[in-house]
């Protein structure tokens, strides 16, 4: 049976629907399977589709590719105006003052810029927990303190439980909205409100990685709140929905001082072919819609799972999502990997809760078909 699922999921090719986009995508190189490391191998163990990572499971638009293959014919030059010319494209689509966006290598860039101030200074970070940990490693590696205050027992992040684990030292407050592992939102205005009054005692960071996916009314980014207060800086990311986790394009936004400060951190980290990559992934609104729209089909997908097998579940703002597998985590991943299915590590918090992120929605049946069978009736 394994045999047969595995098979027939290396045999589909791929496919990625027949929209104009999908054609083009298809009609270019190399865009088929993006969510193995050895596409076009079978399915194992060894070669796991990658619901894992909360990666773009359709990889770079092939628009982007062409773009960056052919930048790559003037990568042996220095390249110091290209930036200039991103930042004027994000300022147009966020409406933000050029002076108030940075570029950097990732969203990790700024995580450790903000992470490394904070432990130079001798300060603590208050951070929920779980969360995304970047932040706290360079905060330790620099000799701060880290604060995690958990959420709460319904997994939402609490504003007054992170106001009332601030300390005098408190120099920075991290917020991943929406969270990961966990991909709920805070809400828009008591987090606005949070970030005006908490940036009076202490860099505010609101890690926007997700931004993109979110569909809730609920939600909004902080970016507007930058200009006008030194002390909160907004993150955004090309890793997730413009599939560049390993090409490094992020950004982050702040006041002109603060945009200032943090650059001091980078030096010309990002590579021509990846700014211009960047330049025209950001202007291809259809693609990103493609992605999304694909996200929320794979993510039905697995929410009908989990109500057929009453697994309790967390509503995705994001790429990926959160269930109680009733049973210890690290079992549950060991055991689908067996079949190629590789999903998210054990958080300790929550034993028996497993992160998957999407893949394309047949990856998405190929995962159901592999849980039913190896955890359906337990
Ligand atoms: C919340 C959050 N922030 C930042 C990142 C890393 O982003 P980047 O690839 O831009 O460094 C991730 C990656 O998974 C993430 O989940």
């Amino acid at each position: 049976m394994t045999d047969n699922i595995m098979n027939d999921i290396t045999r589909r090719g791929w496919l990625v629907g027949t929209t104009a986009i999908a054609s083009s995508m298809m009609m270019a190189r190399g865009a088929s399977a993006q969510t193995m490391i050895n596409m076009g191998e079978p399915v194992s163990k060894d070669n796991p589709i990658r619901y894992t990572n909360n990666e773009n499971p359709y990889g770079i638009n092939p628009k982007v590719m062409e773009a960056i293959i052919e930048a790559y014919k003037k990568a042996h030059l220095y390249n110091f105006t290209t930036r200039r010319k991103l930042v004027k494209i994000i300022s147009e689509i966020e409406d933000i003052p050029p002076e108030c966006i940075l570029v950097g290598a990732g969203s990790t860039e700024f995580l450790m810029a903000t992470g490394a101030l904070c432990g130079i200074a001798g300060g603590n970070a208050v951070v929920p927990y779980p969360s995304y940990a970047a932040v706290t490693r360079y905060v330790t590696r620099f000799g701060g303190q880290v604060i995690e205050v958990p959420v709460r027992e319904d997994m939402s992040i609490n504003l007054d439980d992170l106001r009332q684990a601030m300390t005098d030292n408190t120099k920075l407050v991290y917020i991943s909205n929406p969270n990961n592992p966990i991909p709920n939102i805070v809400e828009k205005k008591s987090l606005e409100k949070f970030c005006l009054e908490v940036s009076k005692k202490a860099m505010v960071v609101i890690d926007e990685a997700y931004y993109e996916y979110v569909r809730n009314d609920d939600f909004s980014t902080m970016a507007h709140l930058v200009k006008d207060n030194p002390n909160i800086i907004v993150l955004r990311t090309a890793s997730k929905i413009h599939a560049f986790a390993n090409v490094r394009v992020g950004f982050a936004f702040g006041h002109p001082d603060t945009v200032k400060l943090l650059a001091k951190f980078g030096s010309n980290t990002i590579s021509y072919p990846a700014q211009i990559g960047a330049m025209v992934s950001y202007k291809d609104k259809e693609y990103q819609k493609f992605v999304v729209d694909k996200n929320y089909q794979s993510l039905e997908i697995l929410y009908k799972m989990f109500d057929e097998l009453n697994l309790p579940y967390v509503k995705s703002n994001a790429n990926f999502t959160y269930f109680n597998a009733g049973r210890d985590a690290k079992i549950v991943r060991d055991k689908l990997l067996e079949s190629g299915v590789l999903v998210g590590r054990q958080y300790k918090a929550f034993p028996n809760w497993v992160r998957i992120s999407t893949a394309k929605p047949e990856e998405m049946d190929y995962l159901v078909k592999i849980y039913k069978r190896d955890f359906g009736n337990i």
